[in-house]
């Protein structure tokens, strides 16, 4: 494990290999950022964003939190979306589940969580969404794998039904939303192939916010 010390040692070993690779590195980030991926994920320290995509710093906007959800009424989430559509004008927006989500498997508990309820009630209603697919699965490990799934696809729409979102893919075809899984036992990153225009489509129907 390392220390806390240890990490100061590691910071200044990095500047330096930054450096040494390129004396301008740091003048550069300076200067701005100019992201194309929004990547919302979880907080699991074992999901990591940019290493997980081979990114380096100032190439993806980031927002984590327990479970990747994307609550309408959570100011911070939608204003990280707000800003990276608005502001930063990126191509993509990704939504990241991972399996072995300890936000997803708590929230199958029936159980008094405390505080955590009210964000845990977020997966619980996806479950309900979804109960006649999930109870058909005998397997709590495969139920488990497809509700973290399908919380990713919810999320998804989430960020879909945003008036920011319809607004500016109307105009420029840009940002297109997509929904990927991480699976920590295997390193490999799985695209849900969630078909965005015709989501989009669905969403409009009842959520049309882009006029
Ligand atoms: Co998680």
């Amino acid at each position: 494990m390392t220390t806390y010390n240890e990490i100061f040692k590691n910071n200044k070993a990095w500047v330096k290999e930054r450096l040494s690779i390129d004396a301008n590195y740091f003048e550069k980030l300076a200067e701005g950022q100019d992201p194309d991926f929004l990547y919302i994920g979880c907080s699991d320290s074992r999901v990591t964003a940019e290493e997980l995509m081979g990114l380096k710093p100032g190439e993806v906007f980031v927002h984590r939190n327990i479970a990747n959800i994307v609550g309408n009424n959570d100011l911070n989430v939608m204003s990280v979306i707000n800003y990276a559509v608005n502001n930063l004008k990126v191509k993509h927006i990704v939504i990241c589940g991972h399996y072995y989500c300890g936000g997803v498997k708590a929230a199958m508990q029936s159980e008094d969580m405390g505080i955590l309820n009210p964000w845990l009630r977020n997966i619980r209603d996806v479950f309900r969404f979804h109960k006649s697919e999930l109870k058909l699965i005998e397997s709590e490990d495969a139920r488990y794998r497809r509700l973290i799934e399908l919380n990713v696809e919810e999320q998804c729409l989430n960020v879909i039904k945003t008036a920011v979102v319809q607004r500016y893919y109307l105009r420029t075809g840009y940002p297109i939303v997509h929904g990927w899984v991480f699976d920590i036992k295997s390193g490999e990153l799985i695209d849900l192939k969630i078909p965005f225009e015709e989501k989009l489509k669905e969403i409009q129907e009842v959520y049309n916010l882009g006029s």
